[in-house]
C-alpha cells in the first residue's frame, strides 16, 4: 500500500508558481488583450495602405495608439516613432544621434548600471571612433550631478542615462540632468524602460529629448516599443538605421505591427489612469515584504536608494547564503537573483558590484519586483518562504555562526589543508 504525502495547505488565494518578477517582463492585461484581438483577424489591414478602408482603419488604430502613449508622458503624438522594444529604441537613440550629429562632436556620457541594450551600443559607439564616459555610481546607485558636470566637454553631443534601474530599482536625477542638458545644450536621452507607466514622467517639465519605452514592462505585447523624439527646443533629428519605406517619419523603415501598437497604447491608457492607486498599492506591499523579511532575519540589506525607488521594487542580499542554494529553496517563486548566467559561469551582477557589493554578497542578493497582480497573501507567502529557506541555510552555514558571533570575516586567515 503507497501513502500519498499531501502538500502543506496554501493560504487561500494563493496559487503555486508566484509570478514576482516584473522587471522582466509583466502578463498582458486582459483589457490589453481584448482592445488587441480585432487586429489580428477582421482588421488586418496595413497602416501604410492610403487607398483602402482597411488600411484607414489600421491607420486609425495607430493614431489612437500614438496619442495614449504621448499622453502619458507628456509628449504629442508626432513625436512617437514605433519600434521593435527598447533595445531597439536604445540602439536608434545612440546610433542615430551619434550618426547625425558626428560634425558637432563625438563624445557620449552614459552611466555604468544601464542596460546592456545601452552599454553594448556604446561600446560599438566606441569602436566607430566615438568617446564615451561611463559616470560610476554612489553605494545608493545614483550618479553625481558634480561627475556629470565635470565629464561634459565641448564634444559632448549626448547624455544617456537611465530613468529607473531594472534591478535595483533606483530613480536618477532625470529632471536635474535634463536642465543641465538643456543649459548646456547637449541632447538627453533616458531608457525610461521601467519607469513608464510606473511613476509619473513629463519630457517638458524633465528635458527630456529621446526617450525609450518598452510594451512588454507595462502588461502590454512584447515585440513592441517607442522612442520619444522631441520635435520642438530643440528638433531632434535622428538617422535612420533600417533603411526601406521611410515608415515613421523616415526614422524606422519597416510596416507597423498594428496589433502590437494598439495593445501597447492600451496598456499606456489604463497605465496613466491607475497609476497612482497603483503606486500606493505596490510600495505598500513592497514595504510589508522588506518588514517581514528585515524583521526575521539578520544580516540582510536592501540595495540601492529606497529614497528614489520605483513602488515595485525590492533588491535585498541575504549575507551567509548561498545565491544558488537560496534560489534553488524558494523554487515556487519567481524571482531574480544577483547573478547573470552568462554561459557555463555565473557572473555577480554588474549594478550590484557597482554598488561596491562583494561577489559572493551580490550573489546572495534577491530581485523581487512586484506587479499588478500580485496580491497581498502572495507577498506573505512569499516572506515565509524566504525566511524559512534562508534560516535552514544559515543552520548549515559555518561562516553564519561565526558572524553572528561577532567574528570579522573579511579579517579570517583561512588555512589550505
Ligand atoms: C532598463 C531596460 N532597458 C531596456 C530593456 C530592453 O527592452 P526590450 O525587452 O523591450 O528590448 C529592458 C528590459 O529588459 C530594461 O529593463
Amino acid at each position: 500500500m503507497s501513502t500519498v504525502l499531501s502538500e502543506p495547505k496554501l493560504p487561500s488565494g494563493v496559487q503555486l508558481p508566484i509570478y514576482m518578477d516584473n522587471h522582466a517582463t509583466t502578463p498582458l492585461d486582459p483589457r490589453v488583450l481584448e482592445a488587441m484581438l480585432p487586429y489580428f483577424t477582421d482588421k488586418f489591414g496595413n497602416a501604410a495602405s492610403r487607398n483602402h478602408s482597411f488600411g484607414w482603419e489600421a491607420e486609425k488604430a495607430v493614431d489612437l495608439a500614438r496619442e495614449q502613449i504621448a499622453k502619458l508622458i507628456g509628449a504629442t503624438a508626432k513625436e512617437i516613432i514605433f519600434t521593435s522594444g527598447a533595445t531597439e529604441s536604445d540602439n536608434l537613440a545612440i546610433k542615430g544621434i551619434g550618426e547625425m550629429y558626428r560634425e558637432r562632436g563625438n563624445h557620449i556620457i552614459t552611466q555604468v548600471t544601464e542596460h546592456k541594450a545601452i552599454l553594448d551600443t556604446c561600446k560599438r559607439m566606441e569602436k566607430q571612433g566615438y568617446r564615451v564616459t561611463y559616470l560610476p555610481v554612489n553605494a545608493d546607485g545614483l550618479i553625481e550631478m558634480d561627475d556629470l558636470k565635470r565629464a561634459i566637454d565641448d564634444k559632448t553631443i549626448l547624455v544617456t542615462i537611465m530613468f529607473a534601474n531594472n534591478e535595483i530599482g533606483v530613480i536618477q536625477p532625470i529632471a536635474e540632468i535634463g536642465k543641465l542638458c538643456h543649459e548646456k545644450g547637449i541632447l538627453f536621452h533616458t531608457d525610461a524602460v521601467q519607469a513608464v507607466g510606473k511613476i509619473p514622467v513629463d519630457v517638458n517639465a524633465m528635458n527630456i529629448d529621446v526617450l525609450s519605452l518598452s510594451g512588454h514592462k507595462i502588461y502590454g505585447p512584447k515585440g513592441v516599443g517607442a522612442l520619444y523624439v522631441r520635435r520642438r527646443n530643440p528638433r531632434v533629428q535622428i538617422a535612420a538605421q533600417m533603411d526601406g519605406g521611410g515608415h515613421e517619419r523616415g526614422m524606422r523603415s519597416g510596416t507597423l505591427n498594428v496589433p502590437g501598437i494598439v495593445g501597447l497604447g492600451a496598456a499606456c491608457e489604463i497605465s496613466r489612469l491607475e497609476m497612482e492607486e497603483e503606486a500606493a498599492k505596490l510600495s505598500a506591499m513592497r514595504d510589508r515584504l522588506r518588514e517581514k523579511l528585515e524583521s526575521n532575519l539578520d544580516f540582510v540589506h536592501v540595495n540601492g536608494s529606497m529614497e528614489h525607488h520605483l513602488p515595485g521594487n525590492l533588491n535585498m542580499s541575504f549575507i551567509h547564503v548561498e545565491g544558488e542554494s537560496l534560489l534553488m529553496g524558494i523554487n515556487d517563486i519567481a524571482v531574480s537573483s544577483g547573478s547573470a548566467c552568462t554561459s557555463a559561469t555565473l557572473e555577480p551582477s554588474y549594478v550590484l558590484k557597482a554598488l561596491g557589493l562583494g561577489d559572493d554578497v551580490a550573489h546572495s542578493s534577491i530581485r523581487f519586483g512586484l506587479g499588478r497582480f500580485n496580491t497581498q497573501a502572495e507577498v506573505d507567502y512569499v516572506a515565509d518562504k524566504v525566511i524559512d529557506v534562508v534560516q535552514k541555510l544559515r543552520e548549515l552555514s559555518p561562516l553564519y555562526e561565526m558572524a553572528k558571533e561577532g567574528i570579522d570575516l573579511t579579517k579570517v586567515q583561512w588555512q589550505a589543508h
